[in-house]
């Protein structure tokens, strides 16, 4: 949410005058027994330019800058068809009120927000989410952030965000699914899935909306909003699958992107908005563009003004604006739109093609028929227990086990050598940053931090005792601290020092330390892109001091981003990957290191030694200088190659074996489907879950193909000493890929290299031939 001119907000508003629309004959309401397509037809037919035009135009609403009645004119004169940010049942249903009751129209409004990772529960961050990997558990969270939603009359969220990131000094890494486009089409899909259910319409669900439709991830050294520039073959085989995945599994809404793609703003972009998303896949919902990236259409240098900008976004195929905060009343389609019809620059068939879609997610959400919120029931909805209970589960399952030297985790309970614990750094009792961005509305106190959790573990038998040590911060203020408020103030010289010492002297008296370290919930997200993967401030500084007094360490990470944690790796022998776990964390992140759960995340990106590998990931095509050659030392000649962790890397308090790869039908025809089997073994002596993850590699073709990718993953669950048969397809989906040589979706007839196991790394091997019809 750009919120660049918020602090003018209400000035703005204060002056300007919305023109009061000519008053027409009152319309009759619509028959409920006839189709949707009738009914928006005889609705269209009623509607004035002016009121088409409104149904187009989103709006901001914020309680902490606004009042009510600097909107309720607009309403009433329908000239807004949909709000964002609204989250006050009352609110909502005041505003319902003036829209349903007294417009010309009665048409209802369409109240979106940012619904990314829970509502009043909080669950862990996306890419979180995503290292879980596993589907069903994404859609069980989005299936509870989208009924905690629901209950106050949020009927629409801006989420999923399937955009593919490689580079983790983009800030937004923190809320898609990582690097890969298989793993992200299947979490997508989730999303979707979970967010709407069958029907976005029945009680406890919600419209979702795919974003930011597309190339947003692949910004310009990962900086936020810059130029993308991506080929078509890494556009359809990278870029776009998981939005096909959202497409294909009846995600209702898109949200275009801010950037340019290839020098067209993709609010701009005709060949995305209209040839992919509506020929290629025919996609039926309706495109709603990032907030003021219509107007940005002039600022990017590529319309000339703001009505060539609002003449550009919709036949380009935006449909409704979503407005700028500070600057809705000026918005291009609100300010232009109108006009451009009545000088015929825009065909009255595309504004009413633009409106057509926009009525039909309302008629579809039932808004005509329901269109108000039951307040009574938001308390009991919001506080169902069985939502704090399956955030810890997620929050459990997405953590990920980067090192455990020594197997010095889990911790033991009542261990007669462990009277005191240290709980050390800035993140260890920061309720606001276990919750991670986009969390504006959950009840932020009852969020549990990682040394509540773990004093609530411990009981009164162990001393647990903390300090933060340091003190993290931007250079530059996040543009969310208008919502959120600003941090305290920054310590003074003097204070820096003896909060490092005394973490120091803390350290020195108790047996173990535990140390959460990582990024304030305003470090990754939007606008928060960075120009290094360092950890913030004096935290390496802080790691090492403590490391050097000779305690056993365990390092917690709280972030959104894979950090350069090259020198922990080798010297502190157990790193928990937290991520921000949400309302739950600290219980969760405790429920880890105590071995009341056993981590089972993996890696959704691959994790870089330092900044200076950035962009690595592990689909990378093979080049003449092959990383397998025997005399291969380095792609750089100062640094390694490979990275710190590969991709799908996470360890476990057990172990694992894979062992007899097989191929149902080690030759198949071009078309045909086989499967591959392997064993899994659970070696260890404890319950555990793996991820066994299948990997391809097509060794000739049209065009070259990366060097492995991943086609297949399944979480499974296994006793101590049990073993389980794994089976996946490999079908013409997974073979198929978009060739730059032939321009199009191909399967070749070619060998194929595959691998199961335990990363992007596995060694387990086997082929298969894919031979012509
Ligand atoms: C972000 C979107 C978000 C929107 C509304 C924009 O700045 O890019 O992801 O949905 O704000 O909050």
């Amino acid at each position: 949410m750009k919120l660049k001119v918020v602090v003018c907000f209400a000035l703005v508003l204060a002056l300007v005058d919305l023109p009061v629309l000519a008053r027409v004959s009152a319309p009759k309401t619509p028959q409920h027994s006839q189709s949707n397509d009738r009914r928006v037809d005889q609705l269209l037919s009623q509607m004035t330019i002016e009121e088409k035009v409104g149904q187009l135009n989103q709006l901001f609403y914020f309680t902490q800058f606004m009042k009510p009645e600097m909107i309720e004119p607009g309403i009433r004169e329908g000239k807004i068809g949909s709000l964002l940010f609204v989250t006050d049942p009352a609110i909502i249903n005041r505003f319902q009120k003036v829209a349903v009751e007294n417009s010309r129209l009665k048409i209802p409004l369409l109240f979106g927000f940012d619904v990314i990772h829970g509502f009043r529960t909080v669950f862990p961050v996306p890419l979180a989410m995503a290292s879980s990997w596993d589907p069903a558990l994404v859609e069980q969270a989005q299936g509870i952030a989208a009924k905690e939603a629901r209950a106050v009359g949020v009927r629409w969220t801006f989420a999923p965000m399937v955009d593919i990131a490689r580079d983790p000094r983009w800030g937004r890494i923190v809320e898609g699914a990582g690097e890969d486009p298989f793993l992200g089409a299947r979490i997508a899909a989730a999303h979707v899935r979970g967010f709407q259910g069958g029907d976005p319409s029945s009680p406890g669900r919600l419209l979702a909306c795919m974003k930011h439709f597309a190339g947003y991830g692949a910004g310009t050294g990962g900086r936020d909003y810059d130029s993308a520039y991506i080929a078509d073959a890494e556009l359809y085989n990278v870029y776009l699958p998981p939005f096909k995945a959202a497409v294909d599994a009846g995600v209702g809404s898109v949200m275009s992107a801010y950037m340019n793609l290839n020098d067209v703003p993709a609010t701009g972009n005709a060949f995305l908005l209209r040839d992919v998303l509506r020929k290629e896949w025919g996609f039926k919902g309706f495109v709603v563009s990032d907030a003021d990236s219509v107007g940005n259409l002039v600022t990017h240098g590529f319309a000339e003004d703001k009505a060539d900008a609002a003449y550009r976004a919709l036949t380009a195929g935006v449909d409704m604006e979503m407005s700028l905060p500070g600057n809705q009343i000026a918005n291009a389609y609100a300010t232009s739109l109108t006009k451009l019809v009545q000088e015929g620059r825009v065909s009255k068939g595309q504004l009413d093609e633009a409106v057509r879609r926009v009525l039909e997610a309302k008629f579809k959400l039932r808004l005509f028929e329901n269109p108000y919120v039951d307040e009574s029931q938001v308390a009991t909805i919001h506080n169902n227990p069985e939502h704090r209970r399956l955030a810890r589960v997620a929050a459990q399952r997405s953590m990920v086990l980067l090192r455990n030297e020594g197997n010095v985790l889990p911790l033991v309970k009542d261990d007669p050598k462990v009277s005191s614990l240290a709980v050390i750094g800035p993140l260890a009792d920061s309720k606001r940053d276990i919750r991670g961005s986009w969390s504006f509305v959950d009840d932020v106190k009852s969020a549990v931090t990682v040394l509540e959790g773990i004093r609530a573990k411990v009981g009164s038998a162990v001393k647990v005792e903390y300090a933060p040590g340091v003190d993290i911060r931007r250079a530059y203020p996040s543009i969310f601290d208008l919502i959120t408020g600003p941090r305290p103030a920054a310590w003074s010289e003097a204070q820096k020092q003896a909060e490092f010492e005394k973490a120091l002297t803390l350290a020195r008296s108790s047996d173990v330390v535990i140390m959460a370290l990582g990024e304030h919930e305003e470090m990754s997200g939007e606008a928060a892109s960075q120009s290094t993967i360092d950890l913030p401030g004096r935290q390496l500084e802080l790691l090492k001091a403590i490391a050097a007094l000779g305690k056993p360490v365990v390092l917690v990470l709280i972030n959104g981003r894979p950090l350069e944690i090259s020198w922990a790796a080798s010297n502190i022998p157990a790193i928990l990957e937290a991520w921000h776990p949400g309302s739950e964390g600290g219980n969760a992140v405790t429920d880890v290191l105590y071995g009341d759960a056993t981590p089972g995340g993996k890696l959704p990106v691959t994790w870089p030694r330092s900044t200076a590998q950035i962009p690595i990931y592990y689909a990378h095509n093979i080049t003449q200088e092959p990383e397998t050659k025997k005399n291969f030392t380095s792609r750089y000649w100062d640094i390694p190659s490979s990275p710190l962790y590969p991709f799908g890397h996470g360890l476990s308090y057990t172990t694992f074996s894979f062992s007899n790869l097989r191929v149902s039908k080690p030759e198949v025809r071009v078309g045909e489907s086989t499967e591959v089997l392997v064993d899994v073994e659970n070696t260890g002596r404890r319950a555990g879950e793996e991820v066994a993850q299948v990997y391809i590699h097509q060794r000739y073709g049209s065009a070259s193909r990366p060097v492995r990718e991943l086609k297949g993953f399944e979480r499974v669950a296994l006793a101590p000493g049990a073993k389980r048969t794994v089976r996946f397809t490999l079908s013409k989906a997974e073979l198929t890929y978009w060739s730059g040589a032939a321009k199009k979706w191909v399967q070749e007839p070619a060998v194929f290299d595959l691998w199961v196991g335990t990363d992007s790394r596995a060694p387990l091997t086997t082929t298969l031939r894919v031979v012509g019809r």
